[in-house]
């Protein structure tokens, strides 16, 4: 995980070899990401990007493409110098698993290259490619041997989400790949992973003394993990209607979130201690029946709607969207976890599609004050209690309490503390990717899924998903896009007695007389 970019060292030698080099992935963020790594000297002196394509291209045909994708989805101003360097590095091999011999091939075009760049034989597979090539091409590099570490040299495969698309296709993907590769060698990236607010929720819990003692069932109410999204499906159709909401976002994104929160403190800081934790929370989670998943959950389709200038089409006429389709674009759940630390308090989540603005946070709402001393302002009048961790678009970390109003009369208002990144920090904009392509060539994978928490978050949302499959439409609500999400995501809430954060910034201002409450002095 990135310390201080000052004491950062550079990664061995190694070859960074990119499957699926020409799509989306690659130069919207991997080439961008090794871009930022290059123009802060942090790649290996000895380097090789090795760019494998199933068709045959040019060195030079490659680069100019990348190079296209960098000047479009560069995070930083491109300096040719740099970019220059980094783009000679790189080669294109053509090589494709469904082809007999191919891979024999690569391997042996490999070892040339790493013996004329004296890049050494350490090599980074990096799997940008649809998800249904994670097999064959593992496959095809288990068989050749070219997975198999010997006398200090290292071989590491990466590959992105989904990871399967229930709980067994994830246990078969995990077989497969432990088949041909240890743990070890295996990079999971989850991106939320790479967000440093993300990062930040280790350091707030564990490098601060004063959160431990309050964070547990008996000072802390409920928790919220919500992401919001404004972008409809686009044109991402035909995946969306396979995957939905709840498979797009919540065993991966949002329980990383769900996972940092609530496990238990680390005995040190290193992946096998963090990453233990992190599964054991998620094994954690309570397993529902069917019936209890219905009960626990809101599933909505988005209909025509506007956000802001922007008019949203309804989910079911979307290209590549069935008509009849039965896909959620939002899902909100309430989990319990059955531990010690947090028996009885309720996680809910939530998270859709077209909604009326990006946000993602999670809000930690404490018990309320018992109110001795301030009898006579009614309970549901004071402002509550959160701890509420910005993920984006705010990056920072605030505190919702109540405070009094200056005056000669003792009245009470909520207020907020709050820190922001962007006020102490001067981080350079990043794709969010750096740490994590840093972080599998120097060889840490605390930022990485293991196999465990995979099937994990799995084994816990895979009631949800068989409830919805054999309840088809029923209980399926609609939202309009543009809209805060189906109403009976908040009858979720409100049936326990609760309701989601509204942020501050959109809460009513001026301040609700109500909340102004004149207790007397
Ligand atoms: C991706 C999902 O993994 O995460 C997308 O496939 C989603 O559907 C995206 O939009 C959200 O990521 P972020 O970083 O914008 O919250």
């Amino acid at each position: 995980m990135a310390d201080d970019p000052a004491q950062q060292k550079k990664p061995e030698a190694c070859s960074f070899v990119i499957f699926g080099v020409t799509g989306d992935l690659a130069h919207r963020l991997v080439v961008p990401a090794l871009y930022n790594l290059a123009s802060k000297d942090l790649l290996p002196d000895d380097f090789c990007v090795v760019g494998v394509a199933r068709k045959a291209m040019s060195n030079d045909e490659l680069r100019t493409g990348l190079l296209r994708g960098l000047h479009e989805f560069a995070t930083r101003p491109v300096d040719d110098a740099v970019a220059r360097r980094l783009l000679a590095c790189v080669t294109c091999i053509a090589a494709d698993p469904n082809v007999p011999g191919s891979f024999e091939n690569l391997d042996k075009q490999l070892d040339r290259l790493e013996s004329e760049r004296k890049s050494g034989g350490n090599r980074l597979y990096y799997l940008a490619t649809p998800p249904n090539a994670f097999a064959p091409i593992s496959r095809e590099l288990g068989r050749c041997g070219m997975l198999r570490e010997h006398d200090g040299v290292w071989r590491r495969l990466v590959i992105e989400k989904p990871f399967g698309t229930d709980l067994l296709s994830a246990k078969a993907l995990n077989d497969h790949l432990l088949k041909v590769a240890d743990e070890q060698q295996i990079y999971r990236i989850d991106h939320y992973l790479g967000k440093e607010t993300v990062q930040n929720i280790l350091v707030l819990r564990f490098a601060n003394g004063m959160f431990e003692p309050i964070w547990n069932r008996n000072h802390i109410d409920h928790v919220q993990i919500t992401v919001e999204e404004k972008l409809g499906v686009g044109h991402r159709g035909s995946f969306y209607d396979a995957t939905g909401a709840l498979r797009d976002m919540l065993p991966n994104h949002l329980f990383q979130l769900l996972s940092l929160v609530a496990m238990e403190p680390p005995a040190r800081f290193d992946a096998h201690a963090v990453r233990t934790e992190k599964a054991e929370v998620l094994t954690a989670i309570q397993m529902q029946s069917e019936a209890e998943a219905l009960q626990n959950s809101v599933r909505g389709q988005y209909t025509r709607g506007r956000i802001g200038e922007v008019e949203v089409e309804d989910f079911l006429k979307t290209d590549d969207i069935g008509p009849d389709s039965t896909t959620e674009t939002y899902v909100a759940l309430k989990l319990t976890i059955d531990n010690w630390r947090w028996a009885g308090v309720p996680f809910y989540l939530r998270t859709g599609k077209a909604l009326s603005a990006k946000r993602t946070e999670v809000a930690i709402k404490f018990k309320q004050a018992p109110f001795a001393m301030f009898r006579p302002t009614p309970v549901d009048h004071l402002s509550q209690n959160y701890l509420v961790i910005g993920i984006e678009p705010i990056e920072g970390i605030a505190l919702q309490f109540n405070a009094k109003v200056p005056g000669p009369a003792f009245a009470i208002d909520g207020v907020e503390m709050d820190f922001r990144y962007r006020d102490f920090f001067k981080a350079e904009p990043s794709t969010g990717y750096e740490t994590l392509i840093y972080d599998c060539m120097i060889g840490d994978n605390i930022l990485f899924q293991r196999a465990d928490s995979v099937e994990a978050g799995w084994r816990a949302v895979q009631p949800f998903l068989d409830a919805w499959k054999n309840a088809a439409r029923n209980g399926l609500e609609s939202y309009r896009a543009g809209s805060g999400g189906p109403e009976k995501a908040d009858e979720l809430l409100k049936r326990d007695g609760r309701a989601w954060r509204v942020p501050v910034s959109t809460a009513a201002a001026p301040v609700p007389a109500q909340r102004m409450q004149q207790i007397g002095h």
